[in-house]
């Protein structure tokens, strides 16, 4: 397997340590525009394999997309990342450019590739990625539900004082600070509601601090975060690589299942060698489904600020 990662910045290169610590492929490239960059992380990484221990070989390149030939798994990480006080959708006059221009370089030397999305606005650049390359839809699965549900399942896990990995818990709708969407009512504790321990109060802050998240990190960092969206990135290439048929809740373009079409937005999916290789039903209640439609319609607002750019 080879993987590319796009944008060799802390999220990019976050990815590539876990793709590589983890030995999702024989081969990674590392790339960016900024000269010798991609090359000295890669380098550095490459460097921690005799001390941890894996067979990935990585290696970086300054915009030459032909050492990304034949990939078979390509995630996007390159833009401009938010600044304190900024929203993800800001991000959309720059990042639109150059995600569109990625994706054409991409296709040019990996034409079977399967691409994951992770710059912002995350709904929009899934769209766009879509309907700029014409790719089949299962190849473009936007990153943002898979990081927004860690995060529920970090909130919730240290309300309830329990472990992470006991939580089922996601995050539909949009990746944005007023478009997503935790289901906290769907979620369980090893399958025992976990609304079953929180009051309405404690519910309500939870949801609240799920969807503000990322800009709870960029004021504390001065930037946008680094080591969830790295590691989401990378369950999601592990689950194609490894055609693990994980469920994730992944941005994708919809025909009418959750009541939408024409838009790419959080629902859950099975992520297998395929891409997304299905949309799963969940039974939304109407509130649910309003809070859908509501998310809906402010990414299509947003993608279609593409139409103007
Ligand atoms: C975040 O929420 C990068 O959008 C990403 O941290």
């Amino acid at each position: 397997m080879k993987v590319t990662v796009v944008g060799a910045g802390a999220v990019g290169a976050t990815c590539a340590d876990n793709i590589a610590r983890k030995e999702l492929a024989q081969e990674l490239v590392l790339l960016d525009i900024k000269e010798g960059f991609a090359e000295g992380k890669a380098q550095d990484m490459m460097q921690t394999a005799a001390l941890l221990g894996f067979d990935t070989k990585i290696s970086g390149s300054t915009n030459d997309y032909s050492k990304t030939a034949n990939s078979d798994v390509v995630v996007i990480t390159s833009g401009l990342p938010r600044k304190p006080g900024m929203t993800r959708e800001e991000l959309i006059g720059t990042n639109a450019g150059i995600v569109k221009g990625v994706c054409e370089n991409i296709l040019k030397h990996s034409p079977n590739a399967i691409i994951i999305v992770i710059s912002n606005p995350m709904d929009t650049m899934t769209y766009l990625a879509l309907q700029s390359t014409g790719l089949p839809k299962n190849r473009i699965i936007g990153m943002g539900g898979t990081l927004d549900s860690a995060r529920f399942k970090y909130q919730l896990s240290t309300t309830l004082d329990c472990s992470p990995a006991d939580l089922n818990a996601i995050v539909v709708g949009g990746h944005g600070d007023t478009t997503m969407i935790p289901l906290i009512k769907h979620a369980t504790w090893n399958s025992i509601p976990v609304t079953k321990f929180l009051d309405a109060a404690a519910q309500e802050k939870i949801v609240n601090d799920t969807m503000v998240g990322g800009a709870t990190l960029t004021k504390l960092l001065g930037t946008s975060a680094w080591y969830a969206p790295g590691a989401a990135g990378a369950a999601l290439v592990e689950s194609i690589v490894r055609d693990e048929k994980k469920l994730f809740t992944c941005c994708v373009s919809l025909n009418g299942e959750y009541g939408q079409k024409d838009i790419c937005l959080g629902v859950p999916v099975v992520i297998g060698k395929n891409g997304w290789e299905k949309i799963v039903a969940m039974d939304l209640s109407a509130d649910e489904q309003a809070a859908f439609n509501k998310s809906a319609d402010a990414v299509r607002s947003m993608n279609d600020v593409l139409k103007t750019l």
